[in-house]
């Protein structure tokens, strides 16, 4: 009996990927998980043919900096491939803490602490500190990573309007004064764009003394003093108690950091599952980051470039009359609204040799269905006058 039970459930779980509608549909578009045959810099091959990359979160454009390359390569000599352990275990290295101190200084910081995936690290900013019986603020349109961390911590969540502290504080009016709190929210959003209010978002949480979580995966590198993040660009440095974010983007590496006080960031590497039961983050990611974070202290033009790249690729858009849901960032999507708007959009860009990425309900709301591209400092004036002539044509094809 017990055989023809697990037998049964087994193929209910077979025939549930097999049959599964969104596979199919992915397999037969097949707008994803598209594998390049070659790269340098903002220039991509896909099937032999060379493409402008117009998605990736390669902001500053520094994951082909010769001196990024440099660091990942003597630090893998140095240390080899992996330190296959955890760090609560046997994969602490003294090159771990080395960029954790740098990033914990530069971010005006106590500590940090660094994870093999922005993925987890964000996760984890949210999933080690609140616990059943708290509640969570949450800006609806937080990434997925957020949201995982926040089911995984049992706490209450309350979600309020995307970066609306009007809707803000009419939920948290509606919350026990005697709970402990967590307000969510992200920097810079990274499919909208958008900058947080957190002038106006942090007063409030702090009038009712939550616990403030901000990912900055798309602010960090971007915003404020020498791309130290959205916390930075607007002073307010003592009222985020937990700032974590990505080494995947504008650090031109893997892997994530939280960055905190002390005893937050201690408290973290007591509790975090994700960092007490997974391997650290290896030798050369690790370098790659720590070269990209001094890269961004001691050359300033890549910052520079990158914003006059922004300035410059908005106003191709608004000559297109396309709608950027109002980004403020080098992360601008051009929303269609539907997914029947959207890939035959994208399939034109892509047919004029840009690479861009697609991004339908329900991963974006309803309506917003869009193609989400974002800016290097790496896109040369001739690449950028090509995404024109792509953009012009996409335009025409829809
Ligand atoms: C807001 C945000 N947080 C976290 C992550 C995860 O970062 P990573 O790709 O380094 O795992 C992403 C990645 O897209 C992101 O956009």
């Amino acid at each position: 009996m017990a055989l023809s039970f697990f037998t049964k459930n087994k193929k209910t779980l077979q025939a549930r990927c097999r049959d599964d509608y969104a596979t199919k549909m992915r397999l037969k578009y097949a707008p994803f998980y598209l594998a390049m045959d070659g790269q340098k810099g903002t220039t991509v091959k896909l099937n032999g043919r060379e493409m402008i990359m117009l998605s990736s979160n390669d902001y500053l454009g520094l994951s082909f900096h010769p001196k990024a390359i440099e660091a990942g390569r003597a630090a893998m000599l140095k240390w080899g491939t992996s330190t296959t352990g955890a760090r609560t275990s046997n994969g602490s290295r003294t090159f771990h803490l080395e960029l954790e101190e740098k990033l914990a200084a530069f971010l005006g910081r106590e500590a940090c602490h660094i994870s093999v995936a922005g993925y987890l690290a964000c996760m984890s900013s949210v999933a080690s500190f609140a616990q059943k019986g708290d509640v969570i603020l949450a800006d609806k349109n937080i990434h997925s990573c957020l949201w995982d961390g926040i089911r995984l911590s049992n706490a209450t969540v309350e979600r309020f309007s995307h970066n609306s502290p009007d809707d803000l504080r009419d939920v948290l009016a509606a919350v026990s004064p005697d709970s402990p709190k967590m307000m969510v929210v992200e920097g810079v959003y990274s499919m909208e764009g958008h900058i947080a209010r957190l002038p106006e978002l942090s007063e409030i949480a702090e009038e009712h003394g939550c616990f403030t979580v901000l990912d900055d995966a798309h602010g960090f590198g971007v915003l404020g003093r020498q791309g130290r993040g959205t916390v930075d660009h607007f002073g307010l440095n003592d009222k985020v108690d937990v700032i974590c974010g990505s080494l995947s983007k504008s650090l031109a590496s893997t892997g994530g950091f939280v960055a905190a006080s002390t005893d937050v960031i201690e408290y973290l590497r007591s509790h975090s599952k994700q960092t007490i039961f997974s391997a650290a983050i290896s030798p050369s990611q690790a370098a790659c980051a720590q070269a990209s974070l001094e890269l961004m202290q001691t050359e300033p033009q890549h910052l520079e470039q990158l914003w006059a790249n922004t300035h410059k690729y908005r106003a191709i858009l608004k000559s297109l009359g396309l709608d950027t849901w109002e980004s403020e960032t080098p992360a601008v999507p051009i929303v269609l609204g539907s997914k029947e708007r959207v890939y035959p959009f994208w399939k034109a860009l892509l047919d004029k040799g840009v690479f861009t990425v697609m991004s339908i309900a329900p991963a974006v709301p309803a309506g917003k269905d869009l193609i989400r591209t974002a800016i290097s400092a790496m896109h040369t004036d001739e690449q950028l006058e090509k995404i024109a002539d792509a953009m012009a044509y996409a335009v025409k094809k829809m």
